[in-house]
């Protein structure tokens, strides 16, 4: 998964201006002195209609295990896609063999080697490679981007050490392929892409099934390795997870977009045509997809009319790291143009779409200085503007406004899953303990986010929370997809 917060689409254009520590002080202190205080009625208005008091969570709540339920008794029952994912079985630590590997789903992407040695020697040693994936790819065609991965992957591979690393003999190159994206899963090697989401906009690609994407792009870089299993993110973090802690029953992802995915009971899944219905597998719910009682404002309507998947995941643009930003730049403009924020004029930063980053909000949010001096150097490195006290005190009410909402309603996703899971299993019930394993920049860099979601898991649950672990697990979805192509190993 990404670690970034920003679209990997629209690139905001920097220019030539730089930023000067000494010019900003001068305008920090000339901007408290001219401080003036009105109010503000589209800030107070978009502060109204964001808001998340309890009762509300408890319906959004509601709601999406509502979908979850309709999702999973029949194909597109819902608005989460509910997707079988074919993993029944997690990792159990007896894992041997050298295995792979590969993680697209953001700005870029990652290979990984992993030799495991099984339950006593575990993972005796790995090496990743992070690249990051030229923007003109993600909007560019099929064979570019796969092309592009296989070479990446090919010179991974010819650097590999072979006393590190030890390939049985006979035996080819296993990979477990992270796609980070909404994929029909066929079988646990194979899937066709649904729709693109998190900005990439790949021609050739819809409806088509992605391994034989990168298979044909590894043949014609002569790479004799096979894909033996195609996860996403939320699987591969649920399973590596698991690798180490037996509780682990959701993996979540938070970061440049958003998804969920969980061990179900076999049972309580009507539309899974298999003989067997015990046991358990693990769903992908894509619940970026949910998109009810949402409290969309003119602001998120707005983002989602120019965004390449219009209409499509509302509940990710509103609560993941690709889109908080935006909606932020969305509300400063209209407050700029209705009631002189940054006095007279309206800086031409502010209306570039996606120039405001979460990490920018992020930033922001954490400074405690008595005149807001962080805030007023990000305005004014980033938007080029500079704003006095009052204005500063404002913009940061906004970006609260909106990762209050973001945090909230994530935490309302995870109370649903956890309820859903509660009721096929009792699981908190007779007082067993049930880990949530989360990942992604957003989660991990924004404490305000994660304090927002974790108050919202609070009120919702309780008591109940006594029997939660909700659990920082940092890019372990590399190994749970190495972990995964080890136990569906051909040899
Ligand atoms: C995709 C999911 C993915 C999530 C996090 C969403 O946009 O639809 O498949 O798990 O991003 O990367």
């Amino acid at each position: 998964m990404s670690l970034m917060f920003s679209s990997p689409v629209v690139t905001p254009t920097i220019g030539s201006f730089t930023f000067s520590s000494r010019r900003s002080n001068y305008i920090v202190m000339s901007a408290v002195r001219s401080n003036s205080a009105s109010t503000c009625p589209v800030l107070t208005k978009f502060q109204k209609d964001c808001a998340t008091p309890t009762p509300y969570l408890r319906n959004v709540a509601n709601a999406i295990a509502d979908d979850m339920r309709a999702g999973l008794a029949v194909e597109g029952g819902g608005d989460l896609d509910m997707i079988l994912t074919y993993v029944d079985a997690l990792p159990s630590g007896n894992e041997e063999g050298l295995f792979y590997a590969l993680d697209l789903g953001g700005t870029n992407f990652r290979v990984r080697s992993v030799q495991l040695g099984g339950k006593k020697k575990r993972v005796i040693a790995t090496e990743s490679e992070q690249i990051s994936i030229p923007q003109k790819l993600m909007i560019g065609t099929r064979e570019e981007l796969f092309g592009f991965i296989a070479s990446k992957l090919a010179s991974f591979v010819a650097k590999e050490k072979p006393g590190r690393f030890r390939l049985e003999e006979g035996r080819k190159r296993e990979i477990g392929f992270t796609f980070s994206f909404p994929v029909k899963q066929t079988s646990i090697d194979s899937g066709t892409l649904i729709k693109w989401t998190k900005g990439f906009k790949v021609s050739g690609m819809e409806g088509k099934d992605v391994v034989s994407c990168l298979n044909e792009a590894m043949e014609a870089h002569g790479l004799d390795m096979r894909v033996s299993a195609l996860v996403n993110d939320g699987v591969g973090t649920l399973a590596g997870a698991r690798y180490s802690e037996e509780d682990v029953m959701i993996g979540v992802i938070l970061g440049t977009g958003t998804n969920a995915c969980y061990v179900e009971q076999k049972h309580a899944i009507p539309k899974l045509q298999s003989n067997s219905s015990s046991g358990t597998t693990i769903i992908n719910t894509e619940w970026g997809g949910f998109s009810k009682v949402l409290p969309q404002t003119i602001f998120d309507q707005e983002m989602d009319a120019n965004s390449p998947n219009r209409g499509e995941h509302l509940y990710e643009k509103m609560i993941s790291g690709m889109y908080l930003g935006e909606i932020v730049r969305r509300v400063l403009l209209q407050m700029c143009e209705t009631s002189d924020l940054f006095g007279q004029f309206v800086p031409v930063k502010l209306s570039t779409p996606f120039e405001l980053r979460t990490e920018h909000l992020c930033k922001m949010q954490e400074d405690t200085t008595d005149d807001l001096q962080t805030v007023g150097s990000v305005l004014y490195k980033i938007l080029e503007v500079e704003a006095n006290l009052n204005a500063r005190r404002r913009v940061v009410e906004v970006c609260d406004t909106v990762v209050k909402r973001g945090g909230r309603l994530a935490g309302a996703g995870i109370v649903a899953i956890l309820e859903k899971i509660e009721e096929e299993t009792e699981r908190m019930g007779s007082g067993k303990r049930t880990v949530v394993a989360m990942d992604g920049a957003l989660y991990e860099k924004y404490p305000q986010y994660q304090q927002y979601m974790q108050d919202a898991l609070v009120e919702l649950l309780g008591d109940k929370l006594r029997h939660i672990a909700i659990k920082h697990t940092k890019d372990v979805s590399g190994l749970g997809a190495a972990l995964l192509a080890a136990t569906n190993s051909i040899y």
